[in-house]
């Protein structure tokens, strides 16, 4: 049994609602349910999102996440009063997500202002065996007298997107006493919703129904003798679909038969059989440290939970939001933290997940191609933001420009192009780490040289070498700029990579290769200077410097353009994020340790990390130049933008990207683990605050096991695999440990060092 942490809430604080909402929200790739309190607080977002339910409400809007009708709000009166601990005392408290199981708790001992005591215990998770499946239980005990109480819950359309209402109600209605269901539908009408919900209290009680104002709800009263538990059961299913094959009424009343069945079973039963799909799936991706801090372990089980609760690894038709399923922060829109920061875990864990990631992008190349066409280029161009389709979905607008008042317009959609190559680095990726052949010639070639002919037709000739003018790169704060290295070299990876896979796979383009190979000749690649540090575009190291210390501080607030406008910060030498940095961590074989070293060096005193995916590559970079340390404390502070103290960081939902990172962080920065010519490194260097590391890891099919301690790794491979490790290439068979000083080997399988053959 694996001994998983649990994320505790420390403390009842009105601050920090949202902060927990967002980290301890429940999911299974299918939804997500933000870990809102049943009581209802003023600043507190309630949340429930289906993967991949968008919905556009106006003409000047783009697609959001819809927030669907809260299921979680029940409203309690004790003794007449309701229920809040804004008043009387908090005596006790306990919150917690269980990972092991999926099931966030909570227990409160609780006076109220009239002096009378009671214990309030609730219960709920999404299930990860039935995706369309959440249950929740809620009990009050009254500890000191019997007490009169009401409950009501039920479904409630009231939620909307800040304000959007993105469904209408089509039907609402109760059966046998104890089921409710609400049917909607996105004001398109193209996607059809069906919620179903059985109450049903441990005690006999007053029941009623009503149906106002957009809420079905559920009432409840009775009266508890003094030291009694009434436990209100709520067993919910939450159905939606897009095609209309079947009839309304037979969508609603399938829905209802698959409530009954789950209701029937009752949430113990339902709770045990998705805890152990939980298992299993700890099984195969859990990362286990033994570290003087347990932070770190809860920062790595937090990673997985949420990596596993986001992915909708049901349907290649969705991917990733940069919030996952737990807010609408960026609208719920899909980003490059998808193939850049998410995919290297699901490609080490489970590569089928990757796969489908990677077909979301191939099933929505027409509106990538009609992207690129509209803008007159060939090729596929995908949308810097994208929902359910290929379509663009950036907002225009973003904060207000402090010298004109004005909303200033959001560039990226125009010129943060180096998503298109960070694509085609995932499908790169992807096939080195399976050798799936047959994605590769259909999805992933298409893919490459859909993504490669847009570059090809995107670059400018200046006196006879290509260059690629006005783009922005990963550092948003540096926009409309020409030759953006990190654009530059990605883009010359990425045709490089369709000729290379074109020919590996026999496909002939006479066209293509000579347009490829002239490209390749003639792209400028920036160049180092004497120090190995290469100039992040054609302009930048002409601009002035300023002292950033303070705006360092507060990383990840954006404060500087409370004192700058974009205009101006995008004449400074100053940096959102890792850009050159970020080139130096995504191909390795181009740059060697002295070079990462020049450029961490000169660029990270310029860089605010403003950007959640920041840090975390700065800490890869350092560890693969030996600097451990370093390392570290940049992969506590990316664990720490969600997990740390800050009550609002994760207000509108957790950073997608960041919690890929913290499982990056110790499998590609402290195990050491690159894939450098196709081909697995494994380099590991622990910093001295971990004792242990070990975790599986798939490769071409295999499924290894790795741990690592400060002096030997020990690698458990049920078929010969071959790897480099410290850079001496082995080939091993059953469990191997190799010690770091000498690679003496302690063999219970059979193991070859050695140069490679
Ligand atoms: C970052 C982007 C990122 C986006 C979504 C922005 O703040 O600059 O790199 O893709 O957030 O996470």
């Amino acid at each position: 049994m694996l001994n998983i942490s649990v994320l505790n809430d420390p403390a009842f604080c009105s601050q920090s609602l949202n902060k927990y909402a967002s980290l301890m929200a429940c999911g299974n790739g299918y939804m997500g349910i933000r870990a809102t309190h049943e009581e209802e607080y003023t600043h507190q977002t309630r949340g429930m999102y289906l993967a991949g339910l968008y919905h556009r409400a106006g003409r000047h809007e783009t697609n959001e996440l819809v927030n669907l009708p809260d299921i979680i709000g029940i409203s309690l009166q004790l003794n007449g009063e309701y229920f809040s601990l804004l008043s009387g005392e908090i005596l006790s408290w306990e919150r917690q997500l269980n990972f092991a199981n999926g099931e966030l708790t909570r227990s409160v001992n609780w006076r109220s202002p009239d002096g009378a005591c009671f214990r309030i215990d609730s219960r709920r998770f999404v299930s990860l065996d039935q995706l369309p499946l959440t249950a929740m239980q809620f009990s009050i005990t009254p500890l000191d007298n019997a007490a009169k109480i009401s409950l009501a819950t039920g479904i409630d359309a009231t939620q909307t997107n800040s304000g959007r209402q993105h469904l209408d109600e089509i039907s609402v209605r109760v059966f046998d006493q104890h089921s409710l269901q609400g049917v909607y539908e996105t004001q398109d009408g193209a996607i059809e919703i069906v919620i179903s919900a059985r109450c049903q209290l441990s005690q006999e009680s007053e029941c009623s129904f009503s149906a106002k104002n957009r809420r079905l709800t559920c009432h409840h009263a009775l009266t508890v003798p003094q030291g009694q538990t009434v436990t209100l059961e709520k067993i919910v299913w939450v159905a939606h679909r897009r095609d209309k094959a079947l009839s309304s009424e037979t969508f609603a009343r399938n829905a209802l038969g698959e409530l009954n069945a789950c209701a029937d079973r009752g949430y113990s039963a339902l709770l045990h059989r998705s805890a152990r799909a939980w298992q299993t799936r700890w099984n195969t991706c859990r990362v286990e440290v033994m570290a003087e801090a347990y932070q770190d372990q809860i920062a790595l089980d937090y990673a997985v939970w949420h990596l596993t609760a986001m992915t909708p690894a049901h349907d290649e038709r969705i991917s990733i939001a940069a919030k996952g399923l737990t807010g609408e922060g960026y609208k719920g829109h899909v980003f490059w933290d998808t193939e850049i920061f998410l995919l290297p875990f699901h490609l080490f864990t489970h590569p089928q997940t990757a796969r489908r990631l990677l077909r979301y992008r191939w099933l929505n190349l027409a509106g990538a191609r009609e992207k690129a066409r509209r803008n007159g280029w060939p090729g596929a161009l995908f949308p810097w933001e994208s929902a359910a389709s290929g379509r663009e979905e950036t907002p225009e607008f973003a904060a207000i420009n402090i010298r004109t008042g004005l909303r200033q317009k959001v560039a990226s959609a125009l010129a943060e192009h180096h998503i298109v190559a960070d694509i085609a680095w995932a499908v790169v990726a992807y096939w080195q780490a399976t050798h799936d052949d047959a994605f590769m010639r259909n999805e992933g070639l298409t893919l490459l040289t859909e993504t490669a002919t847009f570059w090809m037709g995107r670059a400018t000739e200046v006196s006879g070498r290509l260059e690629i003018h006005d783009v922005i790169g990963p550092d948003e704060y540096t926009e409309h700029v020409n030759n953006n290295a990190y654009t530059n070299y990605l883009a010359h990876y990425n045709v490089a990579n369709a000729l290379k896979f074109m020919q590996q796979f026999g496909l002939q383009d006479n066209g293509f290769t000579e347009k490829a190979t002239d490209f390749l000749a003639r792209i400028w690649l920036p160049e180092a200077d004497e120090n190995g540090v290469i100039p992040q575009d054609d302009t930048f190291l002409s601009k002035p410097v300023i002292d950033l210390s303070q705006y360092k501080k507060d990383a990840g607030k954006q404060t500087i353009l409370l004192d700058y406008s974009r205009a101006e910060v995008n004449e400074m030498q100053i940096l959102k994020q890792a850009d050159v940095v970020m080139l130096n961590y995504l191909l390795p074989e181009r740059f060697d340790r002295q070079q990462c070293r020049a450029n961490m060096n000169f660029y990270e005193p310029r860089t605010i990390h403003d950007s959640s995916l920041s840090k975390a590559i700065h800490g890869i970079v350092a560890a693969r130049c030996g600097d451990t340390q370093k390392a570290y404390r940049f992969w506590r502070d990316g664990a720490d933008i969600d997990l740390g103290s800050d009550p609002h960081s994760s207000d509108e939902g957790i950073h997608a990207a960041a919690t890929g990172a913290i499982w990056s962080g110790a499998i590609q920065g402290f195990a050491g683990l690159q894939v450098l010519n196709g081909e697995l490194h494994l380099s590991p260097a622990l910093p001295l605050q971990w004792h242990r590391l070990t975790f599986p890891l798939q490769w071409q099919q295999t499924q290894l096991r790795v741990t690592i301690d400060s002096e030997s790794v020990t690698i458990d491979s049920p078929a010969p695999v071959s790897l480099t490790l410290w850079g001496q290439w082995v080939t091993v068979n059953g469990q191997q440990t190799w010690r770091r000083n000498d690679f003496s080997l302690s063999v219970n399988g059979t193991a070859t060092t050695g140069d490679k053959p």
